[in-house]
């Protein structure tokens, strides 16, 4: 059965959740499903705004063909080339032969490398600032290179002021039943997943980002149609604005993230007591992170939304524990920076991990690691709390 909500007069959601997937790109655990959106506007010709992914075809089609009700599938407008977007379009094309794309100069090619079809007479390109009537409505085009793929472009219906963002202000988390930014609880059962998803996949874009905040705050947006994730249709400045600060690197929060590693429990030890001396030194805002019950698209969530970052782990084969090695790694891919951090390392016979940690954090940009890094050897000794309690009155002045 069709399952499909009205966003405007003129303009349909004909989108689909699912629920089964464990790993959105194989990476990213999804505790909460994801949705691919896509819209459908009804205008003298009409014009389906991105496809979706394959898991959920039969929904989509069903749901575009309701909305169409008969009538033909005009065009097709694609902002985005990634296949949880663009694997439907194959599909669409045969059920809609004369069906043609809307797209840039670096979506064809991408069209041709996925799908065999002959793109021949079906292409319309556009470039920045080109605009094209479907009738009552006019659309209007808006690069978006490298966010976070180099064809993304987003939409801009003038008429009814909408922006197709494309993955921009998209999020993990499938909808129930709402679909609009005010039919949920964003904060409470959104925000998390929203900073996940925008962190973790297109994080490494901030200076890309901010240039399309700059080119959107031109236009008179009312309402703003994500790829991912909740419809925006008032609000707007809220999410605007965690994106400006995503994209700025800067913290969301004045607060403390303790990342720690630890094989039998005496760098976690550590972890503990370091964290009972923020607390007892005022500090309110602090989570604690076992990395290896933590996947790492959480860790990298948290690294952008606290201010201050406290990473422990010992020393393994005369290296940085692996899964504190690979949230390093996923730091410096995604270029966090601007951030303070304290080290807390362990090793029992050759400890390196303080010493290696803090020369990775040396390969990003802005970030500060703060002096007095503490060294364990095995486990945490009276004769060491003070050089603790010294660190943790460092952040704890930075932080309150
Ligand atoms: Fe949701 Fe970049 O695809």
């Amino acid at each position: 059965m069709y399952c499909f909500r009205k966003v405007t007069d003129a303009l349909y959601w004909v989108g689909a959740n699912d629920r089964r997937l464990e790993l959105f790109e194989n990476i990213f655990p999804l505790r909460d499903g994801v949705s691919y959106n896509s819209y459908l506007l009804m205008d003298e010709k009409t014009v389906l705004f991105d496809a979706a992914d394959y898991a959920v075809g039969r929904q989509f089609l069903e749901n575009v063909q309701a909305v169409l009700g008969g009538r033909t599938l005009d065009y097709l407008v694609v902002n985005h080339m990634e296949p949880d977007h663009c694997a439907m379009i194959g599909d669409l094309v045969l059920r809609y032969p004369d069906m043609k794309l809307i797209g840039n100069a670096k979506t064809f090619p991408m069209i041709s490398q996925f799908f065999d079809f002959d793109l021949e007479g079906k292409m319309v390109t556009v470039k920045e600032g080109d605009t094209f009537s479907t009738g009552k409505h006019t659309l209007h085009f808006v690069m978006a290179p490298m966010v976070h793929w180099p064809e993304v472009m987003m939409t801009y219906d003038e008429t009814d002021k909408v922006l197709f963002s494309a993955d921009g202000f998209g999020s993990f988390k499938a909808l129930n039943g709402g679909i609009f930014n005010d039919e949920v609880d964003f904060d409470r059962d959104w925000l998390d997943e929203a900073r996940r998803y925008y962190t973790n996949i297109v994080g490494k874009y901030g200076m890309q980002v901010q240039n399309v905040l700059k080119k959107a705050a031109s236009l008179d947006i009312q309402i703003i149609c994500p790829l991912h994730g909740v419809i925006w249709r008032n609000n707007l400045d809220y999410i605007i604005g965690k994106y400006d600060i995503w994209s700025k690197y800067e913290p969301e929060e004045k607060g403390v993230m303790i990342a720690y590693a630890s094989m039998y429990g005496n760098t976690e030890n550590m972890a503990e007591v370091f964290a009972m001396m923020l607390s007892e030194a005022g500090v309110k805002n602090i989570c604690m992170h076992n990395i290896s019950k933590t996947h790492v698209s959480e860790l990298i969530s948290d690294s952008f939304k606290y201010s201050h970052i406290v990473l422990a782990a010992p020393t393994y084969n005369n290296g940085i524990y692996p899964l504190m090695d690979n949230f390093l790694e996923d730091m410096k891919a995604l270029a966090l920076k601007n951030r303070t951090v304290a080290v807390l390392g362990n090793g029992s016979w050759a400890p390196q991990s303080t010493k290696l940690i803090t020369s990775k954090l040396g390969e990003m940009k802005g970030m500060t690691v703060l002096d007095g890094a503490v060294t364990v050897k095995s486990s945490l000794k009276d004769a060491q709390m003070e050089e603790l309690k010294s660190l943790s009155r460092q952040i704890a002045q930075e932080v309150l």
